[in-house]
């Protein structure tokens, strides 16, 4: 369900995207513009205000390997749901994410990426990547019942 075009965009953007900064961003700004969020990184110590989010290191770590694993959607375009069955089912059965939480987690990977990649971040490559976020939210959502 891509255009070549689409394609196109998606994978030439990822090559310039900085996993590590762009993922520990977006989680960190997951954290503090939808503080609920917390309730599930317990365990990954001082999360009490924007400033110990940001600086935490678990939290950049973390951000990290979502982004990283992100990115083997972007590798299977066609084959997404597949390539997510299993942490779908992780998110559902194990930690219990209300799968909503996908969806924040996609529109701030949005901002993130407008406010690294700047002009390159072009509208038509924007269309595809609030495509892109929205087909990553309904993957892992699927094993979901
Ligand atoms: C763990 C990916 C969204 C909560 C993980 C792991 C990956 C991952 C790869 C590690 C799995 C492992 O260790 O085997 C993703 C992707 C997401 C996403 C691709 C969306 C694009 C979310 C959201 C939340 C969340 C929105 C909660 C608000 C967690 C938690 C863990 C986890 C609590 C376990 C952390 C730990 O204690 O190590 N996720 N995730 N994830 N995820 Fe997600």
């Amino acid at each position: 369900h891509w255009t070549a075009e689409e394609k196109q965009l998606i994978t030439g953007l990822w090559g310039r995207v900085d996993v590590a900064a762009v993922g520990g961003e977006a989680l960190a700004r997951l954290l503090i513009v939808y503080p609920w969020t917390q309730r599930f990184f317990a365990s990954f110590g001082n999360l009490s205000s924007p400033t110990a989010i940001t600086g935490n290191p678990m939290v950049r770590a973390h951000g990290k390997k979502v982004l990283t694993s992100f990115g083997e959607a972007v590798k299977n375009l066609d084959n997404i749901k597949k390539c997510f069955a299993q942490l779908s089912k992780l998110h559902c059965d194990k930690l219990h994410v209300d799968p909503e939480n996908f969806r924040l987690l996609g529109d701030i990977l949005i901002i993130v990426l407008a406010a690294h990649l700047g002009k390159d971040f072009s509208p038509a490559c924007q269309a595809a990547w609030q495509k892109m976020v929205r087909v990553v939210a309904h993957a892992l959502a699927h094993e979901y019942h």
